[in-house]
């Protein structure tokens, strides 16, 4: 069984093969990756009808090399999958429309995934993959969540963000420190030159007593910081407030996240989505895990951000598990906005 992935809910354009042999983890043969993050760094952030062109201009090539690296041929695929949703819903209609017109050029059925399923089954795709249950923060740009997964599809959620994601806290805090985008890798960078004790910032909902996650008002308090130091503004402010802005973000999502261990009485924890790649992020997870005697997966590096890997995988697994309903011919929407809720099974 041989899966075809592909990932264009923002943007990056990613394509992948899978292969499901038998009840082992399915296997990566081949993936490709275009990021856009360049064409909207101009911008400072995605401008939805450039991502749209740019997945279309980008997929069939990318799709091309994929079955070339992997030795195979458009005929020897069995599935094809997209991502659904949640995203841009015109760069989600690109994949959705390039899958569904190979599937009916070959005769094969379709799937479309959904994008957080697909970051929170990618650590399968790590070496030391994780064991069912476990607890899963799934952090990226649009996303904070903690969820308890006892299964492929078995998926409840313990808290998330009221207001803006970790990932958009990043994004938002590094611009206002006038760096690129995407924000995250750029204010981590940064963060590394500076004193994080040279400024103080809230924990929003630290001690709530519950699982869920508020961003909003450390932006506002980056901005107040940032008008503060006036245009005059020396680099090592800079970097200290870019440490402090990091050392919060990271405060509140490994609090939180040992709580849900703690509360759901389990000794494993998945990391998955963009910030997963934050290296101050897993270094405090690992430590205050190791701590209560639990441990934390990740992703493979390369798939802790969008790819179509993860997309493949999930389609993979659920196929694997009974799960996936082949979709009628040429019948597809996509869903921008999508609860992973949505995709459990009871
Ligand atoms: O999962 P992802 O690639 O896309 C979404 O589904 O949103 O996550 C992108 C987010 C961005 O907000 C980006 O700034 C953040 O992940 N990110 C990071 C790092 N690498 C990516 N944030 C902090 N530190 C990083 N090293
Ligand atoms: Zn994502």
């Amino acid at each position: 069984m041989n899966v075809l992935g592909i990932e264009s809910s923002c943007d990056e354009t990613g394509v992948a093969l899978v292969r499901c042999e038998g009840p082992g983890v399915p296997r990566l043969l081949a993936q490709a990756l275009h990021s856009q993050a360049e064409m909207h760094e101009a911008y400072g952030g995605v401008v939805p009808e450039l991502a749209s062109r740019d997945h279309i201009r980008r997929v069939l090539p990318l799709t091309r090399q994929v079955l070339a690296e992997a030795g195979l041929a458009l005929g020897d695929l069995d599935l094809i999958a997209y991502t659904r949703g949640p995203g841009l819903a015109g760069a989600l209609l690109v994949g959705a429309g390039v899958a569904v017109a190979l599937a009916a050029a070959l005769q094969r059925p379709t799937f479309g995934v959904h994008h957080l399923e697909g970051h929170l089954l990618s650590p399968f795709l790590a070496d030391d993959a994780p064991e069912f249950p476990f607890v899963a923060l799934l952090v990226s740009g649009g996303h904070t969540q903690l969820m308890r997964v006892d299964g492929v599809g078995r998926y409840e959620l313990l808290g998330e963000t009221v207001d803006d994601a970790a990932g958009e806290a990043f994004d938002k805090s590094a611009k206002l420190l006038g760096l690129g985008y995407p924000g995250g890798p750029a204010l981590a960078r940064l963060a590394a030159f500076g004193n994080a004790a040279a400024f103080e910032l809230p924990r929003p909902l630290l001690h709530s007593g519950n699982l869920d996650f508020s961003f909003a008002g450390l932006k506002t308090a980056v901005m107040t910081r940032v008008q503060k130091l006036g245009d005059n503004v020396c680099d090592q402010s800079r970097a200290d407030l870019a440490a402090a802005t990091q050392e919060a973000i990271v405060d509140v999502l490994v609090a939180k996240s040992m709580r849900a261990l703690k509360d759901t009485g389990l000794r494993r924890l998945v990391v998955a989505g963009g910030v997963g790649a934050n290296a101050m992020l897993r270094e405090t997870l690992d430590r205050q895990a190791a701590r209560r005697g639990a441990r934390v997966h990740y992703p493979p590096p390369a798939l802790c951000t969008d790819n179509g890997a993860m997309i493949a995988l999930a389609a993979a697994l659920r196929w694997q598990h009974g799960l996936l309903v082949p979709e009628p011919d040429a019948a597809f929407d996509v869903h921008p906005r999508w609860p992973l809720e949505a995709v459990a099974v009871a």
